[in-house]
C-alpha cells in the first residue's frame, strides 16, 4: 500500500486490541510494514489477518514489553525479518489496581511500573539504535489524560503515566540531534476493552458509561481510531517539526 508511512517498519506494543489494534490497522493503510507485539498472541494474530485481508503489511511477534530478554530478542528478529524499525509506538499498558495507595501493595504497585514504565523504557532502548543509524526515527508514547491531572482513583496508574509524560520530553532531546522525535499522546476514556473491564468491574458497567460519558465536554467516549489518526500523523513526516510535544485527545475532559 502506498501512503505516509510506506516502505517504513513500525513496531506497535499492546496490538492485538483496543488502541494499539486501530493503530496497527491505521500504519498498516498508510503503508507501514507493521510488527503486531504482544502478550495476546490470538488475537494478535486476528490483526495481522485483518491487515493482510486488506492487502496491507503486518508480522505478529509475541511480547511482554517488561521482560528485557524477550524486547531484545524480538527487536532483533523484527530488525532482520521486516527491516530496520523506524517507528515505535509505545501503547502497551495496564489500568491496575484502583484503590487509595494506603491499600495498595508493593505487587500491585510494581506491576504496573514494570509495564507502562519499564516497558516504555525497555521498547524505547531497543528501538533507538536503528533509528540513529538511519538518522530517522519516530515514537509514540501513550501517557493519557491520567498523566496531566488526578483523579481519585488508580495511583500507580497515574504515576506511570506521568512518568511517561517526561521520559517522553527527556528522550525527544537526547534524540532530536539523530532526527528522532518523540511524542506522547494523551487519550481521555476510549471505549476499549481496558475501559470497559473497568466499568464491569464496578458492578454496573451502563451507569459507568453513562458516568464517563459526562466528563467529556464532547458528551461521549472516544474511539480507538480517534487515537489512531492522531499516532500516524505523528509517525508521520506531516509532523516533522514535532518533539517533545504532549498531545491532547480528549474530548475537552482537561479543558475545564
Ligand atoms: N482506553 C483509554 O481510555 C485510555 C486512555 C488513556 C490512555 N490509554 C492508554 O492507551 C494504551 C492502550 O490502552 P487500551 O485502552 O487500548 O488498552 P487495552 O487493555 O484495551 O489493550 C491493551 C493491549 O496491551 C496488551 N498488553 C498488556 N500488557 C502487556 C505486556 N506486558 N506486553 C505487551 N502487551 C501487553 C494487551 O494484551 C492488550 O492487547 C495504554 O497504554 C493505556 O494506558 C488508554
Amino acid at each position: 500500500m502506498i501512503g505516509k508511512l510506506s516502505g517504513k517498519c513500525v513496531v506497535v506494543t499492546g496490538a492485538a486490541m483496543g488502541i494499539g489494534k486501530a493503530t496497527a490497522i491505521a500504519a498498516a493503510k498508510e503503508g507501514a510494514t507493521v510488527a503486531v507485539c504482544d502478550i495476546n498472541e490470538v488475537e494478535g494474530k486476528k490483526v495481522v489477518e485483518e491487515i493482510a485481508r486488506s492487502g496491507g503489511k503486518a508480522k505478529f511477534y509475541s511480547l511482554d514489553v517488561s521482560n528485557e530478554s524477550q524486547v531484545k530478542d524480538v527487536f532483533s528478529r523484527i530488525g532482520k525479518e521486516l527491516g530496520d524499525i523506524y517507528g515505535l509506538v509505545n501503547n502497551a499498558g495496564i489500568a491496575g489496581a484502583s484503590k487509595p495507595t494506603h491499600e495498595i501493595t508493593m505487587e500491585e504497585w510494581n506491576r504496573v511500573l514494570g509495564i507502562n514504565v519499564n516497558g516504555v523504557f525497555l521498547c524505547t532502548k531497543y528501538a533507538v539504535p536503528y533509528m540513529i543509524k538511519n538518522q530517522s526515527g519516530s515514537i509514540v508514547n501513550l501517557s493519557s489524560i491520567y498523566g496531566l491531572v488526578g483523579a481519585q482513583d488508580a495511583p500507580p496508574y497515574h504515576a506511570s503515566k506521568g512518568a511517561v509524560r517526561l521520559m517522553t520530553k527527556t528522550d525527544a532531546l537526547f534524540y532530536a540531534k539523530y532526527n528522532v522525535r518523540v511524542n506522547s499522546v494523551h487519550p481521555g476514556f476510549i471505549d476499549t476493552p481496558m475501559v470497559s473491564g473497568f466499568a464491569e468491574s464496578t458492578g454496573n458497567k451502563e451507569a459507568m458509561y453513562e458516568a464517563l460519558k459526562k466528563l467529556h465536554p464532547l458528551g461521549r467516549l472516544g474511539k480507538p481510531e480517534e487515537i489512531a489518526s492522531v499516532i500516524v500523523f505523528l509517525l508521520s513526516n506531516d509532523s516533522s517539526f514535532m518533539t517533545g510535544s504532549e498531545v491532547v485527545v480528549d474530548g475537552g475532559y482537561t479543558a475545564q
